[in-house]
């Protein structure tokens, strides 16, 4: 089971309160606490969360600074509780625009997890679905292979990810918004999708199950007949 999350509303999470929006990405990072436990409690095998898209780089600045701290903040404080609960976690995307210092922290992260098999983490950072694809048909222009699953593989390099680009059953979008944003196009080609106006900070362990029991109701056909049609 992949559930894949945009998590999104955490500046109006913050600007309904008065508060500046980074206070409401500091709430997010809460949030990823609780749900990443929830994930793992409930034996989902994959989790790839939407941390920081390739076009979150037009927000100010100071904005894209204090996200990216955040981030790196968060890798260094769970990594030893990721390591002793058996979650793995490995950060997808692009990674030549990132600092130094923040590449050296998600080395140290996946190196650490790199064995761990209860939970499979996956933060996209510097991700786009657009330009992965993209990058992963240059790569397979240098191949002989260029089936679906060689694509699938070429995907997987052009993000790091390590498992190749795994198919995702469902898609939970918090804050409202209906959109993809760029994220996993091509690994929910068959996702179930789920859309709540929930914000991101305040999205718990209750509002993760009813989303995976809203979930099991669904009935994926997968162009194929339901079974008992015939
Ligand atoms: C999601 O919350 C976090 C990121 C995009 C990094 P937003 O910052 O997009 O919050 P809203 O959508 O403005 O409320
Ligand atoms: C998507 O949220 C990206 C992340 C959650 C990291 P955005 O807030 O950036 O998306 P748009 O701009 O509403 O499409
Ligand atoms: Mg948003």
């Amino acid at each position: 089971m992949h559930i894949a999350i945009i998590m999104d509303g955490n500046g109006r999470w913050a600007t309904r309160r008065g508060r500046a929006r980074t206070v409401g990405h500091r709430e997010g990072a809460k949030a990823v606490r609780k749900i990443v436990e929830s994930a793992r409690r409930l034996e989902i095998d994959i989790l790839t969360l939407y941390a920081f898209s390739s076009n979150n780089w037009g927000r100010p600045r100071s904005e894209v600074d204090a996200l990216l701290h955040l981030l790196q903040r968060y890798l260094i404080s769970e990594t030893r509780r990721c390591a002793a609960q058996s979650i793995r976690i490995k950060v997808i995307g692009r990674r030549d625009r990132l600092s130094r210092s923040l590449m050296r922290t998600i080395e140290q992260t996946e190196e650490a997890t790199a064995s761990c098999n209860r939970l499979n983490l996956r933060i996209a950072v510097d991700y786009s679905a657009r330009q992965s694809i993209a990058a992963a048909a240059q790569i397979l222009q240098r191949s002989p292979d260029n089936d679906q699953a060689a694509f699938s593989n070429a995907l997987g390099c052009a993000i790091h990810s390590a498992n190749g680009s795994p198919s995702v059953d469902l898609l939970i979008r918090t804050g409202g918004e209906k959109r993809l944003s760029d994220f996993l196009l091509w690994e929910c080609a068959y996702a179930e999708l789920s859309f709540t106006d929930c914000l991101w900070p305040d999205f718990d362990e209750t509002a993760f199950e009813a989303a995976l029991e809203d979930y099991r109701h669904r009935n994926r056909r997968f162009g194929r007949l339901a079974a008992g049609a015939v």
